[in-house]
């Protein structure tokens, strides 16, 4: 059985070939960050032109790298959401293109799904049931995962997603795009006794996030200094402290809550380091477990999403002939 996965949510191309009993056989990611850099974020309309290019190319690249035919593929999965709706449209276009084509079943996937189930591709994987910190560019969540399909959102972000934080911060710090690996290696040289910035949403009860807040402390520190490169670093660090400082703090509560001892982390600022180091330490101190995807399967991906589609396949799901996209979809609303 081998699934072939497209991702174009956003502003990556990936495609990639999964095998039931092999693993990944192949991968293959076109990222288009050069060309939105210019404009300090993502263009979705380059976006959407983008995938068309690059697309087809990738899953022809992806076919021979597996040594495929068209005959080998059971089914195709691709992300139909959450994400720009463009980019969306075009991936699944693609895929029902080639479904009908070839015969078999496109399988739409939802993308927060594909992140959460990455640490899977990894040769230590967790077992169900887990609890999933997803934080990503649009999302931060803590989800109760008992089974695929089966997600209960305990806490989010009530408004900026942390590498929406990060990304908004940096742009703030002068950083290029995306701004959270920008910040993260400049906080490498800050002083980590200068700033104290707040720990949002940890002094009351519950598993809901902010980081806004965060932002704007950034500002008006910033307002208040010189603003010279120490300076900048000194805030770079305060700020990913505070971050690090408040996931841990909510991924605790809600493992002892829930009394889960997994913990999965996945999404684009799940390849922050002091993220990763934070967590690692926490699990030590409570005595449970933590899985990240390697730091390439944090950030979007094709592999993730055929993954995603194996797993489901796996389950029964055969998705249906229509083309789905949903800018937004509530992970909560999936079943299989
Ligand atoms: O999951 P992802 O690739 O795309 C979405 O689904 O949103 O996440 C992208 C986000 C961006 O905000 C980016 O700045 C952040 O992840 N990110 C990081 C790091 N690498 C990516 N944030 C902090 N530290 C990093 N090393
Ligand atoms: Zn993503």
């Amino acid at each position: 059985m081998r699934i072939l996965g497209i991702e174009s949510s956003c502003d990556e191309s990936g495609v990639a070939i999964i095998d039931a009993d092999q693993g990944l056989l192949s991968h293959a990611l076109y990222s288009q960050v050069a060309q939105h850099a210019e404009y300090g974020g993502v263009v979705p309309e380059l976006a959407s032109r983008d995938h068309v290019r690059k697309l087809l190319p990738l899953v022809e690249q992806v076919m021979a790298q597996a040594g495929c035919t068209p005959e080998d593929i059971t089914a195709i999965a691709y992300t139909a959401g959450p994400g720009l709706v463009g980019a969306l449209l075009v991936g699944a276009m693609e895929a029902r293109g080639l479904a009908w084509a070839w015969g078999v079943p496109a399988l739409p996937v939802h993308h927060m799904e594909g992140h959460l189930l990455a640490p899977m591709l990894e040769d230590r994987r967790p077992e169900f049931p887990f609890l999933a910190l997803l934080v990503s560019g649009g999302h931060s969540m803590l989800v109760r995962v008992d089974r695929v399909g089966t997600y209960e959102v305990l806490g989010e972000s009530l408004d900026d997603a942390v590498g929406e934080a990060f990304d908004k911060t940096a742009k703030l710090l002068g950083l290029g795009y995306p701004g959270g690996p920008a910040l993260a290696e400049l906080a490498k040289e800050g002083d980590p006794g200068r700033f104290r910035f707040p720990r949002p949403m940890t002094d009351r009860p519950g598993l809901d996030l902010s980081f806004s807040g965060l932002k704007t402390f950034a500002l008006n520190t910033l307002a208040k200094i010189e603003g010279t490169r120490q300076d900048k670093a000194d805030i770079a660090l305060a700020f990913e402290q505070a971050v690090t400082e408040t996931l841990v703090i909510k991924c605790r509560r809600a493992l002892r809550q829930t009394g889960l001892q997994r913990l999965v982390v996945a999404g684009g600022v799940g390849a922050n380091e002091r993220l990763r180091n934070g967590l690692s330490d926490l699990v030590i101190r409570e005595a449970a477990q933590v899985f990240f995807p390697r730091i390439e399967f944090c950030t979007d991906n094709g592999a993730m999403i055929a993954l995603a589609g194996l797993v489901r396949y796996q389950a029964g799901y055969r998705g249906d002939s229509r083309l789905m996209a949903r800018p937004r979809w509530p992970l909560a609303e999936l079943g299989i």
